[in-house]
């Protein structure tokens, strides 16, 4: 089969070079000639582990190319995923559709034979069939359907999830968009991963749903956190018996500095949109967002507290920034909200993270870089875990304990049991949902 991917970003380069490794030729298509012209080179733009691999791979076998041509992209294809960005539209939270309807104006210009025309990127109830309208305005003549597949794969595990999903999400209007749709993704469907067939509108929601849905278990827990440590129970103890129920489920269960990243806080902000314009609130949703913002500010007050009241004057060593570990990406990630607070309020801070400096540099202005948490925590009051990166899971607590001059610990990810870190010669210890 012949596929185009119209967008390089996260979920279409991941999904382009992902296709093109079930047999499929794929172009993957983008505006930013610069970032098409590394990828041709063999650079992977963004950090995603395994993802340069399977490039190379199938750019060897000559069925993986990149190019700024959508029309000719576009005019072999049997199928052409839309990918391009769904940012927060500025002031009311609506997903910003701009981008995906210039891109279906575009292809529709560019179609010849039967084409199914599909949209990857996270995209309000009712986007698909306004897409469609555009593109049979556009193109009176073109013989198209539109699908909607939504992607689920998380950064950092993306091309395994990608390549061995919990299932596929599909909305079809008919039985030949459909038999397209099958054939894309027979590799999957030959090895038993369910396909789930529906209607348009029901698999944008789905996306939505997911989304809003794993977002408010982390609220949940995040609260649950809050109270227990107001009762003196464990945060742990208290998932993992929730969790061993099957209808509960232990992922997403894990308490921390709140959930950030490119998906959840905008999916949620729009569902609670497209909740308030279809006069149906989304009660939930808008609380799970509320107590989302909420956590981080507890956060910065858990410092506080571990400052003696104040963090000014205080060094600070922050363990990890991006919104999670095994990725370089820093969108809404907690570190934003409480790093800038030490800043501002006359901490000395220091940030060691594997990966996000790059992004990190313009984002967290007044802050020192180290590459070694030894170093960063040399002579510091604090270390702030705010990332559970691989590196920062068994450092050695008694070196850094002996080194800093006030050696206190605010792990915001519960990496650590706080008897093995007073043990080390830590005299405090916070996290989250445990004692202190
Ligand atoms: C999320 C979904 O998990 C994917 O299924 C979806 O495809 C993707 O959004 C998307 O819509 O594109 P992602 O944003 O990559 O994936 O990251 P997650 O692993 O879901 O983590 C999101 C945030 O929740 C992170 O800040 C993480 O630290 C936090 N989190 C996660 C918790 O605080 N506790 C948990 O138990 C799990």
């Amino acid at each position: 089969m012949k596929i185009s991917m119209i967008g390089t970003g996260y979920v279409g380069l991941v999904s382009g070079i992902c296709f093109s490794d079930f047999g499929h030729e794929v172009v993957c298509v983008d505006k930013a000639e610069e970032k098409i012209t590394q990828l041709k080179r063999g650079e992977v733009p963004i950090f995603e582990p395994g993802l340069s691999t399977v490039m190379e791979r199938n750019v060897t076998a000559g069925r993986l190319q990149f190019s700024t041509d959508l029309s000719s992209a576009v005019a072999d294809a049997d199928a052409v995923f839309i990918a391009v960005g769904t940012p927060t539209r500025r002031g009311d939270g609506h997903a910003d559709l701009t981008y995906v309807m210039a891109a279906a104006e575009e292809i529709a210009r560019a179609l010849t034979d039967y084409t199914v025309v599909v949209t990857k990127s996270t995209v309000p109830v009712g986007t698909n069939r306004k897409m469609a309208d555009i593109i049979r305005r556009t193109r009176p003549d073109a013989e198209f359907d539109v699908a909607s597949n939504p992607e689920f794969l998380r950064e950092g595990a993306a091309v395994d999830d990608f390549m061995r999903p919990d299932r596929v999400i599909v909305g079809v209007e008919n039985d030949r968009a459909q038999q397209v749709m099958g054939d894309v993704y027979r590799p999957l469907f030959l090895r038993d991963f369910p396909i789930v067939f529906t209607d348009l509108e029901s698999a944008e929601l789905i996306k939505y749903a997911a989304n809003a849905f794993l977002a408010t278990k982390i609220s949940f827990i995040n609260e649950i956190a809050a109270l227990c440590e107001r009762v003196g129970a464990d945060i742990k103890s208290v998932a993992k018996g929730m969790g061993l129920d099957g209808r509960i489920g232990n992922k997403f269960l894990h308490a921390g500095p709140g959930y950030g990243g490119s998906c959840f806080p905008k999916d949620t902000s729009a569902l609670a949109r497209i909740g308030q314009e279809h006069g149906v609130p989304q009660h939930i949703t808008e609380t799970v967002i509320h107590v989302n913002e909420a956590v981080k500010r507890r956060m910065i007050d858990k410092i506080t507290d571990l400052c003696d009241g104040s963090v000014n004057g205080k060094t600070v060593a922050v363990l990890g920034v991006t919104f999670k570990p095994n990725t370089d990406d820093m969108r809404e990630a907690p570190a934003l909200t409480i790093v800038p607070h030490l800043v501002g309020n006359g901490a000395n801070v220091r940030v060691v993270d594997p990966q996000g400096r790059r992004e990190g540099e313009a984002l967290l202005p007044g802050v020192t870089w180290e590459t070694d948490p030894y170093i960063a925590a040399k002579d510091a009051d604090v270390l702030l875990i705010l990332t559970e990166w691989n590196e920062f899971r068994a450092l050695d607590l008694s070196r850094l304990a002996g080194s800093m001059s006030n050696p206190k610990m605010a792990d915001l990810r519960n990496i650590y049991s706080r008897e093995d870190v007073l043990a080390a010669g830590f005299t405090a210890y916070d996290s989250v949902g445990r004692k202190s």
